[in-house]
């Protein structure tokens, strides 16, 4: 038995985007499900299944990823172990192609949880990445204009930005993620975003803080997109297992976690969750959010927006 379950991130995505995201979402899962039928493992599959969507630019992680205010990319990215909670994690990484491989060599190779900024970047030196430019010119269009339209505005701080990502969902979109069980019962997740749009240099997000964007339990995994400073704050991804641990199912579990964290603290997310008996839960609060998934038992791969 085996399920992969992957999110190319919650937020609003234009009506002429929607194939192509739907495109890059059951690519991505293509690729985990590979790894899964031949017996690999799941941290093989999350892994896999992230790289892709790194790669494909209209995600935003890795190549595509959106920019800081300052017009840089710094990338965050995480994995985790369901089996004994392992977690491997990279914030404010720059110019490298796979923030998720990075994340999960520090889970490896060090002794650490989590490596930072400039720390990163030279741990990524260390481990033979090349360097790699992952600014497009699509996002830094957007970019010029989403500074634009903040810069006129008569801003004091940040509060103004919040206002703005309410004018404009798709600043949110992109973070990707996957889930999945193996066919020996274990669990993981990965998450991997550039953030969002104009955040400041050395903000860092939900998806590398254990239990936020990404956890991984002996119940099941589960990864989060949306506004992280909200999701942050209620531990998303640790809620949302909490409430599979206590016996409810992936849907209805990504269903309660999504309501808990409306009624505390009204940020737009979105969760993807499987659990040990291989459900899949989906749930976002946002006009839309791409998912697919498949199970060993499936001829098709399901997805969703
Ligand atoms: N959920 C991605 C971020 O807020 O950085």
């Amino acid at each position: 038995m085996y399920t992969i379950l992957v999110h190319g991130g919650a937020g609003s995505i234009p009506k002429e985007k929607s194939e192509a995201h739907l495109e890059g979402v059951k690519e991505s899962v293509r690729a985990g499900a590979e790894v899964l039928k031949s017996g690999g493992s799941a941290m093989d599959a999350v892994e896999t299944a992230v790289k892709i969507m790194e790669d494909n630019p209209i995600f935003n992680s890795g190549t595509g990823s959106v920019l800081t205010f300052e017009g840089e990319v710094e990338m965050d990215a995480a994995i985790a172990y369901g089996p004994n909670f392992d977690f491997g994690a990279v914030a404010g990484v720059k110019n490298i192609r796979h923030p998720i491989s990075l994340a999960r060599l520090v889970m490896e190779k060090t002794d650490h949880v989590l490596l930072a900024g400039q720390g990163a970047n030279d741990f990524a030196k260390l481990m033979g990445f090349e360097y790699h430019n992952p600014i497009t010119q699509q996002r830094k269009e957007q970019w010029e204009k989403y500074r634009q339209e903040f810069m006129n505005g008569n801003y004091k701080d940040w509060p103004k930005l919040r206002e703005l990502f309410k004018a404009h969902p798709e600043f949110l979109h992109g973070t990707v993620g996957a889930v999945a069980l193996d066919s020996h019962g274990e669990t993981a997740a990965a998450t991997s975003t550039g953030g969002v749009f104009l955040k400041l240099l050395g903000r860092v997000g939900d998806t590398p803080i254990p239990g936020a964007g990404t956890y991984a339990t002996i119940e099941g995994a589960a990864s989060s997109t949306g506004l992280g400073e909200g999701m942050m704050r209620v531990l998303l991804t640790k809620t949302a297992l909490d409430f599979v641990r206590d016996g409810l199912d992936a849907q209805h579990a990504a269903e309660a976690t999504i309501n808990y964290l409306d009624n505390f603290v009204g940020t737009d997310a979105g969760i993807i969750i499987v659990d040990r008996n291989g459900n899949v839960g989906i749930h976002h609060n946002t006009p839309s959010m791409t998912w697919a998934y498949l199970k060993n038992d499936m001829e098709e791969i399901v997805c969703g927006i």
